[in-house]
């Protein structure tokens, strides 16, 4: 998600300081790359051994380093990143930078930035809330500078109010954030992109309902693949097991009318990938109370209407209107080469992922799927692979797809 990007992440001096680490570990997971720079109180919280090792980076600290001092050039090092993030800040240090102070590694980097810079500060809630520290954080806003935090609650010197470091999980999606809203490059930038996904609910009376095991995993890991990759995801979803990626805009709905409905609001789009299951059909008559026990010992029998095939009439839209790719996924339970080859000239669409979802198969609600992929003009099985590598996958065709010259 954040493969070959570069950050610069300066630690300075306080009790939050460990929580960098942490951040460290999400971004490196992530596939981003991190070199630290930790100020002189810095040290006193976090050793240059720890930092270095989990960033993978030795962790740099002094402007002149006795042997090293060719090596640390801090505007190479402003260069070299792509983002500059700032964590924990503390009020010192956000007075440095808000008055262009450079008399550390850590100040002289954020004097020489060509970068943007996001600040997550920490400090005791007097300290934060000091007529000085808050004209800093306008002048360091109106320098162009974003914030996390600080948050409220309980701070290690035992006092309560703003100026907690905010969570590292928060700093990290304003660091995925910043990529996906201003990172140049990405293969799906400027792409609209629609994907339904998780369950339809049709109900019966106000208390019951017809459905189906969808967990909505495979939807969310593709939709989480295509904004990672800059596209702009709307994502229209019924019940789900997984809450929705960060970053789409999100409709939620209940039965297959409300996705039907909700799909043809949102086009158009550049490619509709429709990994819902869908109810086929709906109650005739849905009760407005409760459905009662018949009485004479027999059960009620149920009259079902087809709700409208959503992939269907999308496929179907006149060229103008239509989706340059319109994709959707078979769920089977045998046949299923036989079934999928069929139902992609029946629903009309370009390609078609068809998965086993017999029982034993462990795709419903289960972390990975197989697929038999179809485009048109043959098929290609993929070997089985995890719910998250379907939806790269997905979307490194897509993005092959889309550069293709017309
Ligand atoms: N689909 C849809 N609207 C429906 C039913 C299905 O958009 N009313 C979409 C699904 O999201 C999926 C594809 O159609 O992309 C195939 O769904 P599937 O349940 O496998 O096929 P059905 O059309 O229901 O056909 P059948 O039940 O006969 O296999």
């Amino acid at each position: 998600m954040l493969a070959g990007r570069k950050i610069l992440l300066i630690i300075t001096g306080g009790i939050a300081a460990f929580k960098a680490i942490d951040l460290m570990r999400m971004i490196k997971k992530a596939g981003g790359d991190v070199q630290p720079i930790l100020t002189k109180s810095a040290l006193e919280f976090v050793t240059p051994l720890t930092a270095g090792t989990v960033a993978g980076n030795p962790a740099l600290s002094e402007l002149f380093d006795l042997g090293r001092e060719a090596e640390i050039n801090h505007i190479e090092l402003v260069r070299d990143a792509d983002l500059i993030v700032v964590v924990p800040a503390t009020g010192d240090f956000m007075a440095k930078m808000a008055h262009g102070f450079a008399d550390d590694l850590a100040s002289t980097a954020i004097l020489a930035r060509d970068k943007h810079v996001i600040v997550a500060p920490s400090m005791n809630v007097r300290m934060w809330e000091a007529a000085p520290t808050q004209r800093n954080f306008q002048t360091l806003v109106d320098d162009g500078m974003s914030f996390v935090g600080p948050d409220k609650g309980e701070m290690a010197c035992g006092e309560f109010g703003l100026g907690r470091l905010a969570e590292p999980d928060v700093i990290f999606a304003a660091i995925k954030d910043y990529f996906f809203t201003f990172g140049e490059n990405l293969p799906l930038k400027g792409k609209r992109v629609l994907v339904t996904s998780g369950a339809t609910r049709e109900p019966l009376d106000p208390v019951r309902f017809l459905t189906n095991a969808s967990s909505g995993k495979q939807g969310t890991a593709i939709a989480s693949a295509l904004r990672a990759a800059g596209a702009d995801v709307e994502f229209i979803t019924g019940a789900a097991d997984v809450p929705p990626p960060d970053g789409v805009n999100v409709t939620q709905i209940t039965t297959a009318q409300d996705m039907y409905d909700a799909v043809h609001e949102a086009l158009p789009c550049d490619v509709a990938i429709f990994c819902a299951a869908v109810s086929d059909w709906r109650p005739k008559a849905v009760g407005d109370k409760k459905i009662k026990k018949n009485g004479d010992g027999t059960a009620p029998s149920l009259e079902m209407v087809l709700n409208p095939d959503i992939l269907h009439s999308v496929a179907q839209l006149e060229p103008d209107q239509r989706p340059q790719l319109v994709i959707g996924f078979a769920a089977e339970t045998n046949d299923v080469v036989k079934h999928a080859e069929a139902k992609l000239v029946r629903k009309g669409c370009d390609w078609l992922l068809a998965n086993d979802v017999s029982a034993g198969s462990g795709t419903f609600g289960g972390d990975h799927n197989s697929i038999i992929f179809f485009d048109g003009q043959g098929h290609q099985e993929w070997a089985q692979m995890s719910k998250a590598e379907v939806g790269q996958k997905l979307t490194n065709q897509i993005t092959s797809y889309l550069k293709q010259p017309d």
